[in-house]
């Protein structure tokens, strides 16, 4: 049959994806959202709760305890737990994306069994652990050491800004074994919670995403086994940037979401509160505000759902990836700003959500790579 046009539908399983991750939000974790943001946890009877939806390995193969899903329903799920809950998407898109993304398509049979399995369903969770005091935006700048030293790694140094640093059972952790060689000296190491010389560093105080844990990881003559290296000698920022690219979709997805939940928060308060005799959505000023936010975020989805179907599809995603999580983030701050306006007063209250998702919302410009970061792997990759 003869094709006519784009199909931008989602598929029976996409949809009830959708549907599953937005029941799940509204009954399981708008309930106290708030209060996990103000004191900052996030109970491990939630997390226990996402791994039984199948939210921590959605793309993990069935065969190691995944969903087997597309990154399409992934980003889907995303969007729809970040709408009610940025910390919630930000713990799940590390385990998702970066943890058993990189470990299913790097890491060997023995790693795969060992490790994948219990963190695809969400038994136990991983952090991913490329930044230091020192490198963020420059990551190719590793301080931290995996001496060779036979049939072991002695690791040495401090990560930064981890998330679910306290939480994680399993790091992945980049370190320069060999220096002369700048970053085809680094390697990736699987290192486990409670090796000797392997602590965890202070909690940070958070603008937004409060109820993640976002902590430093210290090591001091850590013996990691040659065996937990994931891919050749050298291979580590490789590894860190393939995994990068696809945590990338689901940061904007994340920041879609947020800037989704925002907008629709907004547009029933512009239907409920009245001033001058009418609700406030009557007013041109506040429609048009409304009109604006609906299309930035219609925009931003279909950058996001584009670079997720460009990787399911096999074709090379770099580009829109960071195109998405660019534009996306850039959204989110905006279109929650405006929820807040829209909401005056009220907005800059806890008790209506909207200046929670603004908190949230600017971290999406800053991990993953920031804004400027982005931009820098998008010009680099308009010269290809
Ligand atoms: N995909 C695949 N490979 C890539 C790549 C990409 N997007 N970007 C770079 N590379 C490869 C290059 O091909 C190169 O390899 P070769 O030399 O073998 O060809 C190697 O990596 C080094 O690249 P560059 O020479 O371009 O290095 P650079 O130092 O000039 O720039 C950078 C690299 C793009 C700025 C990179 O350092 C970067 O992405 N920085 C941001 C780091 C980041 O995103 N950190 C996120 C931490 S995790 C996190 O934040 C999680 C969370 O919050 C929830
Ligand atoms: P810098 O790199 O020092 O950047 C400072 C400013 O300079 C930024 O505006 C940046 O865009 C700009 N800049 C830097 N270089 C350039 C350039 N070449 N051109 C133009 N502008 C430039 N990291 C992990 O490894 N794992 C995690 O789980 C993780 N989780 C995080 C959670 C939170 C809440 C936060 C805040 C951070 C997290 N990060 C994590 C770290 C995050 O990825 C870095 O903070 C980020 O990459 C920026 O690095 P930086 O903070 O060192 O800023």
């Amino acid at each position: 049959t003869e094709r006519v046009g784009l199909d931008f539908n989602l598929s029976e399983e996409q949809m009830a994806v959708q549907q599953a991750a937005r029941d799940f939000a509204q009954s399981v974790l708008l309930p106290g959202v708030i209060e996990r943001d103000t004191e900052q946890k996030f109970d491990k009877d939630l997390l226990r709760q996402l791994g039984e939806m199948g939210f921590m390995g959605m793309m993990v193969s069935p065969e190691y305890g995944g969903g087997g899903m597309d990154t399409v329903c992934y980003a889907i799920a995303i969007e729809e737990i970040s709408k009610v809950d940025a910390s919630a998407s930000v713990i799940m898109s590390v385990n998702n994306s970066l943890v058993c993304w990189g470990l299913e398509a790097f890491g060997n049979e023995a790693q795969k069994q060992k490790y994948l399995t219990r963190l695809a369903t969400g038994e136990i969770i991983g952090a991913f652990c490329l930044s230091e005091p020192e490198a963020g935006s420059d990551a190719t700048s590793q301080h931290t050491t995996a001496e060779d030293k036979g049939d072991y790694y002695l690791l040495n140094g401090t990560k930064n800004w981890i998330t679910s640093g306290n939480t994680a059972s399993v790091c992945l952790v980049m370190a320069q074994t060999d220096s002369g060689k700048g970053h085809r000296g680094i390697n990736c190491l699987i290192v486990e919670k409670g090796t000797e010389g392997f602590s965890v560093g202070r909690k940070e105080d958070k603008m937004g995403i409060r109820a993640s844990d976002t902590h430093s990881l210290m090591f001091s003559d850590v013996r990691v086994p040659k065996e937990n290296r994931i891919g050749p000698d050298g291979f580590g920022f490789k590894f860190a940037m393939g995994t990068l690219n696809g945590g990338r979709i689901g940061i904007a997805a994340q920041a879609l979401g947020i800037a989704a939940g925002a907008y629709e928060l907004a547009l029933h308060y512009a239907l409920e509160r009245k001033t001058f005799g009418s609700p406030i959505f009557e007013h041109q000023a506040i429609q048009f505000k409304l009109a604006e936010m609906a299309t930035r975020i219609e925009a931003a989805r279909l950058l996001v759902y584009k670079a997720a179907s460009e990787k399911d599809q096999g074709k090379d995603y770099v580009k829109s990836a960071a195109m998405a999580k660019l534009y996306a983030s850039d959204v989110a701050m905006w279109v929650t700003t405006e929820a807040v306006q829209i909401h005056g007063g009220y907005g800059y209250v806890r008790e209506y959500h909207v200046e929670r998702l603004m908190r949230d919302a600017k971290i999406t410009q800053i991990y993953e790579g920031t804004s400027e970061i982005q931009k820098l792997v998008i010009a680099r990759e308009l010269l290809k």
